[in-house]
């Protein structure tokens, strides 16, 4: 049985989506805030209100930051810090232009000066901090990861997970298994796989063909089948129990928009992310009409049909 992570999705896995996801549908071992950025001389106030500790009792959270240089690092790991965090996760592998052209996420995979640098200032945090790093191959070349491995083995990063994609792939295209065995053979930190499960028969295949992992990070899985990976690690539920999970998620979550947002509208917005990534797990007509609900009345109709 492997350690899950939650993987980061900007947009999607909020403080609160969080919160409700451990309350309900639980199996997660770690989650990880969406990326937190240096913006126009500050960091955000959302980002900061995301990783508050009171909006993160009783789950261990992993905050990402991403960075392009070690100003840049330094400033945002001694704002995380200072809110008790020990474990820091770098983003190497952001794929949006608007961040990898800043040299940031996988905008710095093919710079390895750079990394150089970051992991030695990472160095200098040593005794307060620990940091990993989450990774795609390269940026524009499934082979950048090779002038990195060396420096990534030697530094003292405590965890890598690797998503064996480019930055240039975005999220499509296939993974590529071949060059993740020959990280996976040369990594010598503790490993997590990420990219495209979304199975329990896919979770059992990587852990049996890479028994030297430390664990598997879900992403888009678990906003589409929130219960996976407690059926990974306690046994399969029936759909009345998949059923309930999600609507006391939803009902925890809507209650939370309600509350938060004034127009309906807004409410609608955020209510639609909780939804998206199920379409291929529920009846296309009733997604359908949940995602399409412009005015509150409809979604509730469209609700009570679930
Ligand atoms: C909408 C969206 C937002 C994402 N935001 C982040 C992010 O903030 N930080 C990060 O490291 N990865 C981010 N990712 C990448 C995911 O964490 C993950 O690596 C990717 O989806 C592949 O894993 P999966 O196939 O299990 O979803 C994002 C992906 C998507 C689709």
């Amino acid at each position: 049985m492997k350690t899950i992570h939650f993987a980061p999705l900007q947009g999607y896995t909020t403080y609160i989506y969080r919160q409700v996801h451990a309350r309900y549908a639980g199996g997660v071992d770690a989650y990880y805030t969406p990326f937190i950025r240096w913006e126009k001389g500050q960091v955000r106030n959302k980002d900061i209100n995301d990783i508050l500790p009171e909006h993160n009792e009783n789950i261990c959270l992993i905050p990402q930051i991403i960075c392009s240089d070690t100003d840049e690092l330094k400033r945002l790991t001694d704002i995380v810090a200072s809110y008790g965090y020990k474990q820091i996760n770098i983003n190497l592998g952001c794929p949006a232009p608007m961040q990898t052209k800043l040299m940031r996420g996988s905008g710095m995979l093919p710079h390895p000066d750079k990394l150089e640098s970051l992991l030695k200032e990472v160095e200098n945090y040593k005794q307060d901090v620990n940091f990993s790093v989450k990774m795609r191959l390269g940026f524009e070349n499934n082979d950048e990861w090779r002038q990195l491995t060396d420096l990534l083995n030697e530094s003292c990063v405590n965890q890598i997970i690797m998503h064996p994609r480019v930055g240039k792939q975005m999220y499509k295209g296939e993974v590529d298994m071949d060059a993740f065995q020959e990280f996976y053979e040369l990594c010598t930190k503790p490993l997590f796989y990420n990219g495209d499960i979304v199975s329990l028969d896919q979770l059992r295949t990587i852990e049996e063909k890479y028994p030297k992992l430390s664990g598997i990070m879900l992403g888009r899985a678990l906003l589409g089948q929130p219960f996976l990976a407690t059926e990974y690690k306690n046994g399969v539920i029936n759909d009345e129990e998949r059923r309930r999970i999600i609507l006391d998620m939803h009902d925890d979550l809507f209650a939370y928009c309600v509350d938060k947002y004034k127009a309906d509208s807004q409410v609608l917005l955020h209510i639609h992310a909780f939804w998206e990534y199920m379409e291929p797990y529920m009846i296309r007509k009733q997604w359908k009409k949940l995602m399409k609900a412009g005015s509150m009345k409809n979604y509730k109709e469209a609700l009570k049909q679930i």
